[in-house]
């Protein structure tokens, strides 16, 4: 696999000589932040057919069986303070949604903030997780994609049928997980070179893919919940939301996730 995978990346992107491929892993994430810790270089890309573990956003999991998705992390280390990454989540999701259009054919939407959807159905998720150097500028970004690639709906756990959804469901044709990850990988290394100079146009490629604006939502914090119009994303990946009381709030996708009123969307 992971040959497979390599002779997808074209030479000219130096991180395909760093990709670590594993069987089974808890999570890509959980590792690739103990190597960051341990000092691994950017553009460090591990790649694994299963994990065991695999996590999402607000502590959720995440469903990644053997062989029928994509579970990749890599390992950045921006040069900038917390604060000017604020939109990473989002521009990654730009990034993946390419990723999925070159290897698949169809460009997924974006529901606010890091889930790529298709017809009101998932189709992937990312988790990014920031460690901090002891001046509080960014020590390391870790950037965590899962995209589901081959499932047919009795493979999904019973509580995720009906909300998710594959590559293999959408085209009706196997997606070859060794290829999407090799064009995420290309994906994300352009991002990478643009990630703080093109802010303001990774945002607007965002604000074209995100399908939450002008939608009805219910706004999920904690155990808290309540109902809001969304209005739009800024250029930090905050949700602008509109309150029935008639205030204007901006949320963001560390502190709540989002529901359409009446389903997932
Ligand atoms: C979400 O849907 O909330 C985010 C899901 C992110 C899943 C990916 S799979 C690769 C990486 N490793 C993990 O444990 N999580 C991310």
């Amino acid at each position: 696999m992971k040959n497979e995978i390599l002779s997808n990346i074209t030479t000219e992107c130096p991180w395909r000589d760093t990709l670590l491929w594993y069987d089974t892993v808890d999570s890509t994430n959980t590792r690739a932040k103990e190597l960051a810790k341990a000092g691994a270089p950017a553009g460090t890309l591990l790649v694994a057919d299963a994990q065991t573990q695999g996590r999402g956003r607000l502590g959720r999991s995440f469903s990644s069986p053997e062989g029928t998705g994509v579970y990749l992390s890599v390992i950045l280390r921006p040069n900038c303070p917390p604060d000017a990454l604020m939109h990473l989540t989002c521009v990654t999701a730009v990034a993946a949604c390419r990723a999925v259009e070159r290897a698949a054919g169809f460009v997924p939407q974006i529901k606010w903030a890091n889930d790529l959807v298709w017809q009101q159905k998932k189709l992937g998720g990312i988790l990014t997780e920031l460690g901090l150097g002891a001046k509080g500028n960014v020590d390391y970004a870790i950037i965590g994609i899962g995209i589901n690639c081959n499932q047919l709906v009795p493979d999904f756990p019973p509580e995720l049928q009906a909300m998710a959804t594959s590559i293999r469901q959408i085209t009706g044709l196997p997606c070859p997980p060794a290829k999407l990850a090799a064009a995420l990988t290309e994906e994300l290394y352009r991002l990478n070179r643009q990630l703080l100079a093109d802010k303001a146009e990774l945002m607007d490629n965002y604000r074209t893919l995100c399908i939450t604006p002008g939608r009805e939502i219910s706004v999920i914090r904690g155990d808290e919940k309540y109902y809001a119009k969304a209005l739009s994303v800024d250029d930090e990946g905050g949700l602008v939301i509109l309150s029935p009381d008639g205030k204007i709030s901006t949320v963001t996708s560390g502190e709540v996730s989002v529901r359409g009123m009446y389903g997932y969307l």
